[in-house]
């Protein structure tokens, strides 16, 4: 099986899940000889790793492949595959609808993609393979593939798979199947295998990592998988997704105690209204939602996370839902409530999308939805006032950052995280080049605070 002068185009839909599996196709791809491009005209191979939680990704998809049907091929023909989250959900629907599709694949099969494309190149027609997660047993997990990372030194790390929650609004437990955790001892040789590659900043990845581990220890491990990875040589870990009603005393413990463990925490809070969260199948109300932030920024404040104060000890991120089915005025107001008092540095806010095959997608609502979108404007504002709050907060400190390129809209600013996760740009010193910088940690005083990033001078 060989790609041996073939170019492939890769477009990632969605969330870090697929990123990271984008980065272990592109690096069995490569491994079998194709070469990345940036553009689908140059590409012999196109792949598609897509998303289904709303229905705006499924549009885009759509959209994207029909563009394809009539642009023409750098050689004879080209292949396009349809693999991720709408793969596994549609399987050979997909080529029913758009017959120019040549291999469908799932979220359990990443490793028969090769396979699949040799055989719709030596003519066997559509190859379509989306196997459910019993099916699959005997495939290679994604996990085990090479990866081709996007950056040298950050290592997006996946702890499991699927997820076992059941949001009534949520796909995911469908496409990605149960969860499955990957052995503790495995992770940990990863991780070292990371460090030796010269990686600096790990991501451990999950649906819901507060429960790594029930699935094959009969009880959560991610404290000690914190602990462990943390005090491996990675300077910076972080970690997403956490659901609250999971996030454990211990796992508090190991987040404000382990230093490597960068002070942003990503809770989705979804709702701030108990009747919705309720409907949504949350498992926690707005008062204990608000109880565990209290915790967590004590257990930092105290363990000299960030900048010591209640406040600035950990930035919180999370994911809103407006519109979801029966929400009225007075529910809507509680979500932003909640925002006002929490102190969020960001948030990523959706409106509702009804997916069929969710529990959430029989309930039946009246709300019109300019009503809808106007709440959602409404948050949108209520969560930039509050970025632009907290990033206040880092006014005349000294931060490290962790440098990643140019600013976009200026080559002559660097830019790179903070430890809470916020953008930070900063003159490039004079006869110096970004290579000098790109990967590097280093210390940044802070002048300007925006809403969505800091600027400053390096110290
Ligand atoms: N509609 C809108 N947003 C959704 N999310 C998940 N399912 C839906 C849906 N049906 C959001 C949740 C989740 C994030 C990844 O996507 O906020 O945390
Ligand atoms: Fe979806 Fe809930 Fe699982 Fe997150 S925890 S993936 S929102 S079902």
């Amino acid at each position: 099986m060989q790609l041996n002068g073939l170019n492939y185009h890769l477009r990632t839909f969605g969330c870090q899940m697929n990123l990271h599996d984008a980065e272990r196709i592109a690096g069995m791809l490569e491994a079998l000889g194709a070469l990345p491009t940036d553009t689908a005209e140059q590409a012999d191979i196109v792949v598609f790793m897509t998303c289904c939680v709303r229905e705006a990704a499924d549009q885009r998809l759509l959209g994207q492949v029909a563009s394809l049907k009539n642009l023409p091929a750098p050689h004879h023909r080209r292949l396009i595959a349809v693999g991720g989250c709408i793969g596994q959900r549609d399987g050979a629907k997909l080529v029913e609808l758009l017959p120019h599709i040549d291999v469908v694949f799932g979220t359990h099969n990443i490793s028969s993609l090769p396979g699949l494309l040799t055989a719709a190149l030596t003519g066997e027609g559509a190859q379509v393979e989306v196997p459910n997660e019993d099916e699959a047993t005997g495939i290679l997990p994604a996990t085990a593939l090479p990866a081709h990372r996007e950056q040298p030194w950050h290592a997006w790390l996946p702890i499991m798979t699927g997820c076992d929650n059941h949001c009534s609004y949520c796909i995911v437990p469908k496409v990605r199947g149960r969860e499955i955790s990957r052995p503790f001892d495995e992770i940990l040789h990863e991780v070292q295998a990371l460090l030796t590659d010269g990686v600096v900043e790990i991501t451990l990845l999950g649906q819901n990592v507060n429960s790594y581990g029930r699935d094959l220890y009969g009880k959560p491990r991610f404290a000690e998988i914190l602990r462990a990875v943390g005090t491996s040589g990675v300077q910076r870990l972080r970690f997403t997704t956490s659901h609250p009603k999971d996030l454990s005393e211990d796992t508090i413990a190991a987040f404000a105690e382990t230093a490597a463990v960068m002070p942003h925490l990503h809770l989705p809070f979804q709702s701030g209204s108990n009747r919705i969260l309720s409907a949504m199948n949350r498992h926690y109300t707005a008062e204990q939602y608000h109880n565990l932030v209290r915790t967590v920024r004590q257990a930092a404040a105290a363990a000299g996370k960030g900048d010591q104060t209640l406040m600035g000890s950990v930035a919180l991120s999370t994911d809103i839902i407006v519109g979801f089915p029966g929400e009225d005025e007075s529910d809507f107001q509680a979500t932003c409530e909640l925002v006002r008092e929490i102190g969020f540095a960001q948030a990523f806010t959706f409106i509702y999308s009804r997916r069929t095959g969710t529990p959430a997608a029989e309930l039946i609502d009246n709300t019109p939805a300019e009503v809808i979108q106007n709440r959602f404007q409404q948050l949108v504002e209520i969560v930039q006032q509050s970025a632009w709050q907290q990033n206040q907060l880092e006014l005349a400190s000294t931060t490290t950052v962790l440098f990643e390129g140019n600013s976009k809209r200026d080559a002559t600013m660097l830019s790179g995280r903070s430890p809470k996760n916020t953008t930070v740009h900063a003159p490039m010193p004079t006869g110096k080049t970004l290579d000098d910088f790109i990967g590097r940690i280093l210390p940044v005083r802070i002048e300007t605070a925006r809403t969505w990033y800091l600027r400053g001078e390096l110290v």
